[in-house]
């Protein structure tokens, strides 16, 4: 069957099926008056003037048609929330500080440990609902709340489970250094033996996860645990992500281009040496700006990493914790406003660049012909327009593998 879509007011996408660095992150296609034809789910052609026949027309009627963001972060599955520590915040406490007493990560940890695998598809279920009518046709999602085996793959199944029922494509990363629990506070070394001789075998042996990713940062993991635990799941095929340069500088981001990462994550105080080292590595600089508006952080030196070569995703890093926000919409006017980068380099950085960060680039990213039919409609004229409207949802109709998944209009 085929579908079209036609009268595109603009068709704005970059192109590619690896991540654009440099000045070429900023160099996106975009067709006035356009048309995309998709066949089986895929995007068979996109093009200018009178469009070809099909058995389906959906009419953009002079609007905004981009591909399906793609969130390269979140921390999709948890139970509870933390609205708790918003006044403790107002009252002084730190992240790092709420951590160290227990709460922070280690509460959502309690409360992850107490739910069934049900309910934790059920609660993750509903964000992705929110996500898809915002836009986002593909997620990455991480572990990390369980700190035991059983929590953890408990968490990984649950990701599974919702990637093969909901329209999402959900790419899945074990999170299991995410930080000490309470149980291993006395003994560090235990729990690294356990997330490398116990956790990571299991994922592997049981293709729960893609990634390994680890939380570099004062208070969780040492650079030197880091590259431990990232090594441990090369050994066991899982590709290496890191949470880095978050809050303190403690060598996340050198560490990700010695040992390969694909991405890096955060990166606020990443130092220059960092900036190089991700260079080398072929790393992608994975910003979460909505986190560092919600902990009041400084904003990551976006335009450093741009300038250095370095391919640039945004993501939303929603999680009950540091960033309770799952609207990339937010995330690109906070990329332009905060980072300084343009619409066509954001438009980059939440599609091709976040797809290649975590390694569905071939597949998802951009609208040209053998790639997925994923994109949105936008209530907009063009693409400057959806980065400049803060704050509303402009997002009208979610096109998944070519089938209409959530629709406003
Ligand atoms: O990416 N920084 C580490 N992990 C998350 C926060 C998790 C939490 O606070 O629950 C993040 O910001
Ligand atoms: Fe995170």
């Amino acid at each position: 069957m085929k579908t079209i879509v036609t009268h595109i007011g603009m068709l704005a996408t970059p192109l590619g099926r690896g991540p654009r660095r440099g000045r070429l992150q900023g160099q996106i296609q975009t067709l006035r008056d356009a048309w995309v034809l998709m066949e089986e789910g895929t995007v068979a052609q996109a093009g200018t003037g009178p469009a070809p026949g099909a058995d389906q027309t959906i009419d953009a009627r002079d609007r905004l048609v981009t591909p399906g963001l793609v969130d390269s972060h979140t921390h999709l599955i948890f139970g509870g929330w933390r609205q708790h520590e918003l006044g403790m915040k107002l009252r002084g406490a730190s992240y790092l500080d709420i951590l160290a007493q227990g709460g922070g990560i280690l509460s959502t940890v309690s409360a992850t440990r107490a739910a069934s695998q049900e309910e934790l598809e059920d609660k993750a279920e509903k964000a992705l609902d929110e996500m898809l009518s915002l836009g986002t046709t593909t997620c990455e999602a991480k572990s990390g709340y369980g700190l035991d085996v059983d929590t953890e793959l408990k968490q990984l199944r649950a990701i599974r489970e919702l990637d093969a029922r909901h329209p999402m494509d959900l790419v899945p990363t074990f999170l299991g250094a995410h930080a000490i629990p309470a149980e291993h506070r006395e003994d560090r070394a235990g729990y690294l033996r356990l997330l490398c001789q116990e956790a990571i075998p299991a994922v592997a042996a049981q293709g729960l996860a893609r990634f390994c990713d680890v939380f570099c940062e004062t208070g969780a993991f040492t650079a030197e645990e880091s590259r431990i635990v990232l090594e441990a799941g090369k050994a066991h095929g899982l590709i290496p992500k890191i949470h880095a340069d978050e809050i303190d500088p403690t060598g996340g981001s050198v560490l990700a281009g010695e040992v390969g990462a694909i991405s890096a994550e955060h990166l606020i105080v990443c130092p220059p040496e960092g900036i190089a080292s991700m260079a080398r590595g072929g790393t992608v600089a994975c910003l979460l700006p909505a986190t560092s508006l919600y902990l009041g952080a400084p904003f990551a030196p976006a335009r450093d990493m741009i300038g250095a070569g370095v391919p640039v995703a945004l993501a939303s890093d929603f999680n009950p914790g540091s960033c309770p926000c799952l609207d990339l919409q937010l995330v690109m006017t906070l990329g332009c406003l905060r980072y300084r980068l343009v619409p066509e380099e954001v438009l980059t950085a939440v599609t091709l660049n976040a797809a290649a960060a975590i390694g569905m680039a071939e597949q998802a990213g951009s609208l040209e012909p053998g790639k997925q039919a994923d994109l949105v409609i936008w209530d907009a004229p063009d693409l400057d327009y959806l980065c400049y409207r803060m704050g509303s949802d402009l997002a009208r109709t979610v096109i998944k593998k070519g089938r209409i998944v959530s629709s406003s209009d």
